[in-house]
């Protein structure tokens, strides 16, 4: 049985724990979830796990960032659902780099209707990874997708014909790279390979043979077991989110941006896959840049599209327990 600590707001220490637990929903890259809540009697704090950043893969922490931008996205609409918001303070102690964002302040107005349907988006958003289908994404969800973004303060630029074909050829570069540095398969092996620890990415996940598409998407190294089909990504849009600045509160934001687009993007029927090659290396991040004509730092490319209606997608990608990723030990009565 739990205890109130005196002074306490149960019905808003349930809702932070529950915000907590369902940002567990977030994607993130290779499935790291390389986040930790902690909740307080009337704050909840973000921390990353160091022991789940890509150090190979992303030894700066910007796709660590992000993934967690991503789920500190999700609290904020989980809160919101039941009416609670919250002052958010990004990177809010300049000596702890690990805390990226604490929320605090929360004020009790009426649940939000449109949060309660981001929630439900939650549930049901995945990365599908098939080719899209022969059907174009309709204009207007393209521009609420990226009004979502914009909404977070980050750009998300959609891409002409001809810079479409500028990311393929950057895309393939950076798998070629890739596929050539030990560590970096390495390290992608790892994250293939261990999904009954409620991390990474289990097979069923991944294509079974290489799709045919335009831009090519990421190379896991294994095939999976997911059948692709014949389609071809023809139909799809790509994007590219990006910002006027390149440090960590801004991967935080982009990330942010990334769960605004993709809950949007699910509301709308369209599926949206990260391609996170192409910003993983000095090199292709620059020639991603010189496509944006230097209007920010690229932080992510993004596919969009509408699903293969005939065939089953992927199922959801494993969790980890909320056990492992929220601590509750402050809020708990200190008898028990
Ligand atoms: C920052 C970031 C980068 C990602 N990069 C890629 C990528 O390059 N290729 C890909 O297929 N999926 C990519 N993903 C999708 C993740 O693999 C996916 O979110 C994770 O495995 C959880 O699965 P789910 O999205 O189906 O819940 C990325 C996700 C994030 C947040």
């Amino acid at each position: 049985m739990s205890h109130q600590t005196p002074g306490t707001d149960r019905s808003l220490v349930d809702a932070l724990t529950e915000a907590a637990a369902t940002a567990g929903h977030a994607p993130s890259v290779h499935n790291t979830q390389p986040w930790r809540w902690q909740v307080r009697p009337d704050s909840l704090d973000l921390h990353a796990v160091a022991d789940r950043q890509l150090t190979a893969t992303d030894p700066q922490g910007r796709l660590l960032a992000l993934s967690c931008g991503a789920a500190l996205h999700h609290a904020r609409v989980a809160l919101a659902a039941e009416g609670w918001t919250p002052v958010v303070d990004r990177l809010p102690d300049p000596d702890r780099p690990d805390l990226l964002a604490r929320l605090t302040a929360l004020r009790h107005d009426g649940a939000d209707p449109a949060a309660m349907r981001a929630v439900q988006c939650m549930r049901i958003r995945h990365t599908d990874r098939r080719p899209v289908s022969e059907d174009p994404v309709p204009d207007a969800a393209v521009e609420e997708i990226v009004q979502a973004a914009t909404a977070e303060g980050v750009h998300l630029h959609v891409l002409d014909r001809d810079q479409v074909l500028a990311l393929a050829a950057t895309a393939s570069h950076a798998d070629t790279v890739e596929a050539e540095d030990p560590q970096l398969r390495e390290e992608l092996a790892y994250w293939t390979s261990r999904a009954d620890t409620g991390t990474g990415l289990p097979p069923e996940v991944l294509p079974e043979q290489t799709p045919q598409t335009t831009v090519p998407g990421r190379d896991f190294g294994r095939p999976g077991t997911l059948p692709v089909g014949p389609g071809h990504d023809r139909a799809a849009r790509y994007g590219v989110l990006y910002g006027d600045e390149d440090e960590p509160v801004d991967w935080l934001r982009a990330g942010e941006a990334l769960s605004a687009a993709w809950l949007t993007a699910t509301r709308l029927g369209v599926s949206l896959v990260p391609l996170s090659g192409v910003v993983e290396m000095p090199g292709t991040r620059q020639t991603l840049r010189q496509l944006l004509a230097d209007l920010g730092y690229p932080y992510l490319a993004l596919r969009m599209g509408l699903a293969d209606p005939e065939h089953a997608g992927p199922p959801h990608t494993p969790r980890l327990p909320a056990t492992q990723t929220v601590d509750t030990s402050a809020v708990r009565d200190p008898q028990r």
